[in-house]
């Protein structure tokens, strides 16, 4: 989505800028602009459509340089991608960037063109920067008009400013969209997201809901929502655990999905005990309050959903709790009926999802037992507004195919499913010691999965030319061949859709044909015979079998029928397993098809609009 960077300093800012845009480049975005006051006293801006190379290499031949300036990538939302369209916004000799929506843009819109202003985008963000300007007219201090500008904006925003009139700052305000201060020596910065600043301090103020900052070179000042001048604590980052590269690797996404064994590996530590889940992993109440659970409710989006998906077998089947899962932007707009008793779980691997975030404020208000955040980003909002969080602790996510957040998002609802069953007693004798067992030996199974590579990448050639896909599974792996499709879709834009494997007959079956690959995923339990029997009827259509299944299930290659062996895991465990040569496929997929892997188009890594 959309990324905000800003600077105000003694030494050229240009180049801290355009660093900034980069290091938020995998947040998806479609163009960029920067804003600079320049050394010869004039607002001045650069946008491209494009990449930030782009924009960098405009700059180089414009030689823009000064001390004050604001950059920006855009993801659209109101208007095509399009350098007209690109921030920073002009109004006079103001500049304006902005991440989110003003919902009542329009009504905005004709009150301003009737004052005279002329709109030169198709942006909502445009009727900020002339409100702004009209605002300063009368008031004429550039933070004062900005306080009273925010009263008049619906939506969601994170919007910083600067003003040829007043260049000695940067303002800022925050309502929905998040913005993080970086203080310097002399220096100071902005940016929707500390990764942009990193390279130049280790020191951060975050922003909450409502408030407003005015940033000089040597000084901040905030207030809060209510209008009162507030301090804000600040963090200090030590460690270098946001150095952002692909090291060996020609991908983001390639190195996430090798870092899986590791990061699983982070997600357990310190949460087990010998043959235990240690429930306060999730908060120093959470024992308390999961002795009153007796429903769950799961909400979440896209990746972070399926991983619900599985979990809702887990719920069930070992803790024996009914459990619902819906996606976040339906759920937020729905009736909903509330069981007494139910916890109600999001699932984000950034926690700044618009969706989910507005459906866990919304929850607050229906009468769920508490919420509980299984988060990878420790101070998201998410995290900040829930009851109980339990961290992921997948490291940063680059690439926006979603691999290593979904992997141990599914460890983290494991823990949560038997830390529940744990806590009520309704798990069955030597479950837990059992899966704890299995929850060591995981990191191991996944290196052993990962070893397969060089297979999945051959197997990835039979699907270089095709256009259509169909993945099956059933049971818990089910919500896995959803995501194995998401992953197929996302990266090689090959459609690609999930079915339960039953689900075949009563519909999809039409579509099977020699141009139609079907992936799937076996399960090793009870259900392996049906699926043979649907796998059956794939093959008396001349449909092309590649099924994932475990080395100890009996099933062989045959005419048109391609089986990977994968390791012996425990049935319960078996979604994490599986995910990981799905993933890989997709990503050779993509790679055959030439296709932009890490910001393939038209998708951000945070959706932090609606
Ligand atoms: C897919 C993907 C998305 C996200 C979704 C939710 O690869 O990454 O579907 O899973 O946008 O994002 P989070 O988990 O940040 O709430």
């Amino acid at each position: 989505m959309c990324g905000i960077v800003g600077a105000v300093a003694e030494r050229n800012i240009t180049a801290i800028l355009v660093e900034g845009l980069k290091r938020l480049e995998y947040r998806g975005y479609d163009s960029a602009g920067v804003a600079v006051y320049t050394n010869d006293e004039k607002l001045e801006r650069l946008r491209r459509p494009g990449k930030v190379s782009e924009l960098e290499q405009a700059l180089v031949e414009s030689s823009l340089v000064g001390r004050l300036g604001i950059a920006h990538t855009r993801w659209a939302t109101h208007g095509a991608p399009c350098e007209r369209n690109a921030h920073p916004h002009f109004s006079g000799d103001l500049a304006v960037v902005h991440n989110g929506i003003i919902e009542n843009h329009e009504a905005l819109r004709a009150q301003l063109t009737g004052l005279g202003y002329v709109f030169t985008s198709d942006t909502d963000t445009e009727v900020i920067a002339h409100l702004l300007n009209h605002k300063l007219k009368d008031l004429r201090d550039l933070t004062v008009a900005l306080k009273a500008t925010v009263k008049e904006l619906h939506g969601a925003y994170g919007l910083s400013v600067i003003s040829a009139q007043q260049p000695d700052r940067l303002v800022a305000a925050r309502s929905g969209s998040p913005l993080v201060i970086g203080l310097g020596l002399g220096e100071n910065f902005l940016a929707s997201d500390q990764l942009a600043l990193r390279q130049v301090t280790d020191r951060f103020m975050y922003l909450e809901e409502g408030d407003i900052a005015e940033i000089r070179r040597d000084s901040v000042q905030i207030w809060d929502v209510t209008g009162q001048a507030v301090e804000r604590q600040t963090v200090q980052y030590s460690d270098g655990a946001e150095a952002a590269d692909k090291g060996e690797f020609r991908h983001y996404m390639l190195k996430e999905i090798h870092e899986q064994p590791s990061v699983v590996q982070r997600t357990l530590e310190g949460r087990l005990s010998q043959n235990q889940v240690l429930v306060q992993a999730f908060g120093p109440q959470a024992a308390e309050l999961f002795a009153k659970v007796r429903n769950v409710q799961i909400v979440a989006c896209g990746t972070s959903y399926h991983a619900g998906m599985v979990a809702r077998y887990w719920l069930e089947e070992l803790a024996g709790i009914p459990c619902q899962v819906e996606v976040a932007s339906e759920f937020r707009y729905r009736k909903v009926v509330v069981q007494p008793d139910t916890l109600f779980v999001t699932i984000s691997q950034s926690g700044e999802t618009a969706d989910t975030l507005a459906a866990l404020r919304n929850a607050k208000e229906l009468g769920f037992l508490a919420s509980l955040a299984i988060c990878n980003v420790g101070i998201s909002s998410l995290v900040r507004e829930s009851d109980l969080t339990l961290l992921t602790q997948a490291g940063r996510e680059i690439g926006v195919a979603s691999t290593k957040a979904f992997t141990t998002q599914l460890v983290g609802l494991l823990l949560l499913t038997l830390s529940l069953g744990q806590v009520r007693g309704t798990l069955a004798a030597g479950v837990e010691a059992t899966l704890v067992e299995e929850l060591r030996r995981l990191p191991t199974r996944l290196g052993e999965a990962l070893a397969m590579d060089a297979t999945v990448e051959k197997i990835a050639e039979l699907f270089a030319e095709k256009n259509h896909t169909l993945f099956l599974g059933r049971g818990a792996q089910f919500p896995v061949a959803m995501e194995g499709a998401l992953k197929l879709k996302e990266i090689s834009y090959i459609h690609a859709e999930a079915y339960p494997a039953g689900e075949l007959k009563h519909g999809p079956l039409a579509l099977v044909d020699n141009d139609m690959p079907v992936v799937t995923v076996a399960p090793n339990n009870e259900l392996l015979e049906k699926l043979k029997s649907n796998l059956q009827e794939v093959r008396a259509r001349g449909g092309e079998l590649i099924v994932f299944a475990d080395e100890k299930a009996g099933m062989t290659n045959g005419e048109g029928t391609h089986v990977v062996q994968m390791p012996h895991i425990h049935d319960i465990l078996s979604p994490i397993l599986y995910t990981i040569p799905l993933q890989l496929l997709s990503y050779y997929v993509a790679v055959l098809k030439g296709t932009d892997v890490d910001q393939p188009r038209n998708l951000a890594k945070s959706v932090t609009v609606e």
